[in-house]
């Protein structure tokens, strides 16, 4: 095993974490520029900078104050070693205090907000940026003095040091985000630090490692092992799988898991596009029965979780076993999984998240993980996934929670309601996507109630249940807005519903936001 498929990549920009509530997204605006960057927490930062050998560092900022007992713990050593640094907010503070600066209390209140900066436009650092311009502050600790060498190169009405920097040493540092949108020419200074400053080349284009990552697959497989990965037609295990079939063949083994509660159409397209289009070996258990017997009485929402996540490892386990001259076991865990970070209260404890998408890792089947997606952010694994050639509907598609159905049809699970709420759902894809109208929407799914109201058909009374209709636009599933079709599609999806799908005799749309709701009803 020579190589790791989830092995550091050399170069681009270390950030050190201090426990900022924006670090991955100050990752992410790097990548956007062309430039790998990584995450670490302070005390492996040393350790970090030696295997990666990064060409810029930047430090985050965070919730402490530097002079606080329970402060991060960064090496003043990291600030000498010449490489090209970017203090945001904590971060300029770390480095005022480091190197002989001071910070203090700001005394009239802390700045919170959008606020206007004014640069002198002579630093590299706001080229292209407006002499004036609006950024994001979150501080209540400001530069005081600055260290030997250094000079301010922007103020604000009540900070004076909005921005310092270094020349010679090329260290920067900015006491408001440049990562975040508020801050509206933040990331021309982030690409001006990166690309200029730097020097960092942008070579980072996430189709363009499909080959670096296939031959590290065959690395650390080699040329004989076998690997075992559980597919569940999602778009991470997806495009883990094409790659790792990519690079050994038909010694990838891929265990499609029926659970019972899946949407219309779902086994039979994994079927059609692994097997059929790329020639793979995908097992599919049909293991409804199974999950339906352990569903069978349960209506609390969590237990109903924790019994399709048991079962789950369960199936999955038993089928592997089967697979005895597999040593690997295959996943599409992303780096939003992985990243160490400071623990959100501030303290200085690496917290590393160790999430598995099979539900929960078999540990005793002692199979060796493999992981290519390891080090990417979700857009750039679409993007892999694109270059792979996986259909949109795959790449594009909205997400569907692990438990399935299961959250979607309130109380208990069984077949009687989960056949007319994947009809249902079915109308409501089908109605939206033959329109094309899903571009913006983060998900679009029916939810069966288990509530059942007096209707009217033809000549007869009928008494069956409602049905729900979700739609909401999000750009991360942590705050989300209901939206709303035109008219005339939710009249045809109504109409659809009740006159073709029988146990359904009424259809309501959900219109709350999240907060104070949720996108999945349990
Ligand atoms: P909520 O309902 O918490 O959902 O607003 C946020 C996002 O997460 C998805 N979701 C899940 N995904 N297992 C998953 O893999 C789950 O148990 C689960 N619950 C919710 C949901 O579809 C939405 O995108």
């Amino acid at each position: 095993m020579s190589e790791q498929a989830n092995a550091p990549t050399r170069g681009g920009v270390l950030i050190v974490d201090f426990g900022a509530q924006y670090c991955q997204l100050i990752a992410r605006r790097v990548r956007e520029l062309g430039v790998y960057s990584r995450i670490t927490v302070p005390d492996r930062a040393e350790l970090m900078l030696d295997a990666m050998q990064p060409d810029a560092i930047i430090l985050s900022g965070g919730p402490c104050s530097v002079y606080a007992n329970d402060a991060p713990v960064l090496s003043a050593d990291v600030a000498k070693r010449g490489i090209p640094m970017l203090g945001i907010c904590y971060g300029l503070q770390w480095l005022t205090q480091a190197l002989g600066g001071e910070v203090t209390p700001a005394s009239d209140g802390h700045e919170y907000g959008r606020t206007e900066i004014e640069h002198g436009g002579d630093s590299p650092l706001f080229d292209g940026v407006n002499a004036r311009t609006t950024v994001w502050m979150s501080h209540g600790d400001r530069v005081a003095n600055l260290p030997e060498g250094f000079v301010s190169i922007a103020s604000s009405g009540p900070c004076p040091v909005a921005a310092a920097a270094h020349v010679e040493k090329r260290i920067y540092g900015l006491q408001f985000h440049p990562e975040v949108t508020h801050s509206e020419e933040g990331q021309q200074m982030l690409r001006n630090f990166v690309l200029g400053i730097a020097g960092c080349s942008a070579d980072w284009q996430p189709g363009d490692i499909v080959e670096r990552k296939v031959q590290a697959i065959r690395d650390q497989v080699g040329d004989t092992g076998e690997v075992v990965l559980g597919l569940s037609g999602g778009v991470d295990s997806s495009v883990a799988a094409v790659l790792i079939h990519r690079a050994i063949g038909d010694r990838l083994h891929c265990v499609f898991v029926d659970n019972g509660l899946l949407r219309q159409g779902e086994r039979e397209g994994v079927e059609s596009l692994f097997r059929d289009d790329y020639h793979m070996d995908v097992h599919v258990v049909d293991a409804s029965e199974r999950f339906l017997t352990q569903l069978a009485g349960v209506e609390d929402p969590e237990v109903k979780r924790k019994r399709i996540g048991h079962e789950f490892v369960e199936v999955f386990r038993e089928c592997a076993k089967g697979y005895t001259s597999a040593h690997f076991l295959g996943q599409g865990t992303l780096y939003p999984d992985v990243i160490e970070s400071v623990a959100a209260h501030g303290g200085a404890t690496a917290t590393i998240k160790s999430h598995h998408n099979v539900g929960g890792l078999p540990e005793d089947l002692e199979l060796d993980l493999v992981e290519p997606l390891r080090d990417l952010f979700k857009d750039e694994v679409r993007a892999i996934g694109r270059e792979l050639g996986l259909p949109s509907s795959l790449v594009d598609r909205q997400p569907f929670p692990g438990p399935g159905l299961a959250v979607r049809c309130l109380g208990e699970v069984n077949t009687t309601k989960l056949e007319p709420l994947r009809a249902a759902d079915a109308i409501v894809r089908h109605e939206i996507e033959s329109r094309g109208l899903q571009e913006n929407l983060w998900q679009y799914f029916a939810v069966l109630l288990p509530v059942q109201s007096v209707g009217v058909m033809g000549d007869q009374r009928t008494y069956e249940n409602a049905c729900v209709i979700r739609i909401v636009s999000s750009d991360d599933a942590m705050t989300a807005d209901w939206e709303l079709l035109p008219t005339e599609v939710l009249r045809i999806i109504s109409n659809r519903i009740i006159n073709e799908v029988r146990g359904l005799n009424r259809v309501c749309l959900d219109i709350s936001s999240k907060p104070p709701a949720t996108i999945e009803w349990e």
